[in-house]
Parts: C-alpha cells; structure tokens; sequence
C-alpha cells in the first residue's frame, strides 16, 4: 500500500512521478518490492558515486553511529569527521580553495557561496548562465536561467544578468559592479554542456580585471564524475569559490563551498555568524562523504572513468542518436524528439534499466551510473538502449 500513501501523503513534484516502490538497493542495482532488479544508470542524479550502499561507506557510516551523532551546530566542537572531510578535499584543491563551509544540501551551499561573494567583494550583483540550474531556494532560484520556470515567485533577488554560455562575447555584462560569476562547470538541466577551449579561462580572466569572484558549481560534475576530482581540473582554472555536493555524500545529504582562507573568514567578523547552520558537517555523514574520498583514491576509481566513457561512445552508436554530450560518466544522449527521449526512459525501465531526463533539455536521456560501474554492467544497460532503438525505428 505504501504507492497508495506515497500518492496521498507526499507531496509530489509532478503529477507523474517515476512512483518505483524501492525495497533495496546495492552496487549498480536498486530492487522493487516485487523483487524486480534495475540496472541504475542514474545514480539518484549524480549522487551515489560509489553505488549503492557502498561498503566502505556503510562501515564509516556504523562506526559514526556508535560513537555520536548530532552534538553541536556546525562549527562550534571539534568532531573529527568534519575536520578530516574538510582537510582531505583541501588535499585535492589549490591552497585558494583550502577551506570548506559543510552544508546539508548543493542549494544551501550555493545560498552560502552567493552571500560570501557578497561580503567579500561589498558588491551585490550576480552574472549567471541562460539554462542554467543552482537549486530551488530563492537565491539560487534568481540564477535560475529558465524563466518560465520562476513563474510565480518573483520578486527574486533583482540585481541578477544573465549571459549565454561559451559565449566570449557576453563576458562585457560582467563589470565593476558584479560580485560574482556563477556558472556550473559542465551546465547539467541544459544538455551536459562542456565549456568550449579557453570559455572559463576567459570568464576568470574578465572576472579578475574588474574584482568580482568566479563560483564554480560543481554540485553534478564535482568529485570525479567526469574523470577528475573536480571538472574544473580538466579546464586549467581555478575558481574563487567552489561548490559540491551529491556524490560527495555517499548517498547521505551534503553540499559544501570551498575558498581561501582570506575569504571564509568573512563569515567571522562583522557581524558574526555569518553563515550558519544547525546540522551542516553532520558527523555521520562527513564520515560517509570522507569515505567517498579515500575510496575514490585508493581504489584509484577516477583514472578508469575516461575508459568507461570510450566505451559508452562506442557502444551506443545508433541512427536514433544525433550525438552523446558531456565527458566522463556524465553524458546525455541526445534524440530526435522529446517523443523518443519518453519512450527510452519508460520502455527501459519495463527492461530493468534506470534512465532518466535532463532538467530544460527535452531531447535528452541521462547517462550518469555508479563511478564503480563495470563494464560488463555498462554493456548489459547500452544493450537494453540499443534494442529499445531498434524498436523506434
Ligand atoms: C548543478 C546543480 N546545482 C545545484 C543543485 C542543487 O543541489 P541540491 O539538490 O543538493 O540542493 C543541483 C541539483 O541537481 C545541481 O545539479
């Protein structure tokens, strides 16, 4: 009964959702309560980068559990989890980026980075992407690049432009009186769309001639998804601020900002408690998020990213599909019609495979498993695809 409770008692957020009744989930696979298994090529979007259920997870997980759960508002007590989730990502960051704000969500984490910039520059005034999407609260909704997706909620935050991506000739809006540029590394609900040769070179070069900071968000692409730590590694850039969240977790809620000291300290004076939060640097789920560091490393999951994406390339090579964007295990066929896309996702499912859509891109179907994918897994999933195209034809 519980999809009979789950449509009267929680609130939806469209009027079809997927509605899978999930009994289990581990590695690659999420069962029903039927005992159906599903080959997940979506990861919960983006976010169980390990699979599900990890082990090394689970166990950082239960032995937090036995020694303590919530003590104290964030950043008051020293809980070593914390510090030690936040001094491994200074590990994989420039010293400009060495200090992390933990958050409980990616949006909270763009709420702090926008405020940051803000106090740090005395400047009040944001560039953001067409198309671009940073969370649902009412900062992050203002860099929202879909205006009929606002409908309904202005007056948003009013001092907001917003500029084409990869586009060099829009960098003229960004200017004395902008705080920060915003910009996903790799725009997720617009396609996958990577930054074209030297486009966030270009962006930070115009962002430091007129003082205003540079905020990656990384919440998608960010810890290894497309064969890096972080996306912008692949772009030889180095943001002011950088934003994660999702596969940071290990399927626990989290969303993190990282910036230099200099500028974190911000948070500090002047008033105080700038920032603040009752729950962010949970300490169960920093011991989850820095087990997905360690194991990321030490099972050195990042270096076969770039093999799996060959591989996906190669496989999924069909008249049905005009092109596969995006980079590493964060890729988007792209079809004909919205038709098709509908027809993919629904009919693999009935096939047990996960698939699922992009936010603003109609065209598109994610393709966005586990980091620890196999490739046996991502032959059996591109197979299910391939026949399901045979059949559109
Ligand atoms: C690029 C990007 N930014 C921000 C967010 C918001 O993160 P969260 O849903 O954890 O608040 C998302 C979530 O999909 C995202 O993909």
């Amino acid at each position: 009964m519980s999809l009979k409770d789950f449509h009267t008692y929680q609130a939806k957020t469209t009027p079809n959702p997927v509605g899978l009744e999930v009994s289990k989930a581990k590695g690659s696979y999420i069962y029903d309560s039927k005992g159906k298994k599903y080959l997940d090529f979506v990861a919960g979007i983006s976010a169980c980068s390990l699979g599900h259920r990890h082990p090394r997870v689970i166990k950082a997980i239960k032995k937090q559990l036995d020694k303590y759960l919530h003590v104290m508002v964030y950043g008051e007590y020293v809980q070593k989890s914390s510090v030690d989730l936040c001094k491994k990502l200074a590990s994989f960051l420039p010293k400009t980026l060495e200090v992390t704000f933990l958050t409980n969500s990616g949006t909270e984490a763009i709420e702090g980075a926008m405020k940051l910039a803000k106090r740090y520059t005395k400047r009040s005034k944001f560039i953001a992407a067409k198309n671009s999407y940073h969370g649902s609260t009412q900062g992050a909704l203002s860099l929202l690049g879909v205006k009929s997706q606002k409908k309904g909620y202005g007056p948003l935050l009013p001092k907001v432009t917003f500029i084409d991506f990869n586009n060099n000739m829009d960098l003229i809006k960004i200017n004395s009186d902008t705080a920060a540029v915003i910009l996903e590394t790799i725009q997720g609900g617009a396609g996958f769309i990577i930054p074209k040769l030297n486009y966030l070179q270009n962006v930070k070069k115009k962002c430091e001639e007129v003082g205003a900071l540079l905020i990656l968000d990384e919440i998608q692409p960010g810890i290894g998804r497309t064969g890096e730590m972080f996306a912008f590694q692949k772009y030889d850039i180095e943001p002011d601020i950088l934003v994660i969240g999702k596969g940071l977790g290990g399927g626990l809620p989290i969303g993190a900002f990282c910036s230099s000291r200099e500028k974190m300290e911000k948070f500090e004076y002047n008033p105080s408690l700038g920032h603040i939060s009752t729950f962010g640097g949970n300490p169960v789920v920093s011991s989850a998020a820095l087990s997905v560091l360690n194991t990321l490393e030490n099972e050195k999951i990042i270096n076969k990213i770039s093999e799996k994406e060959k591989l996906i390339r190669l496989l999924l090579i069909h008249k049905k599909i005009k092109k596969i964007n995006g980079t590493g295990l964060m890729l988007a066929i792209i079809l004909e019609s919205q038709e098709d896309a509908e027809r993919l996702v629904n009919e693999s499912m009935k096939r047990g495979l996960i698939l699922f859509y992009l936010l603003w891109n109609k065209l598109a179907v994610r393709i966005t498993p586990p980091l620890t994918i196999t490739n046996k897994e991502i032959k059996k999933g591109c197979k299910i695809i391939l026949n399901i195209l045979d059949e559109m034809i």
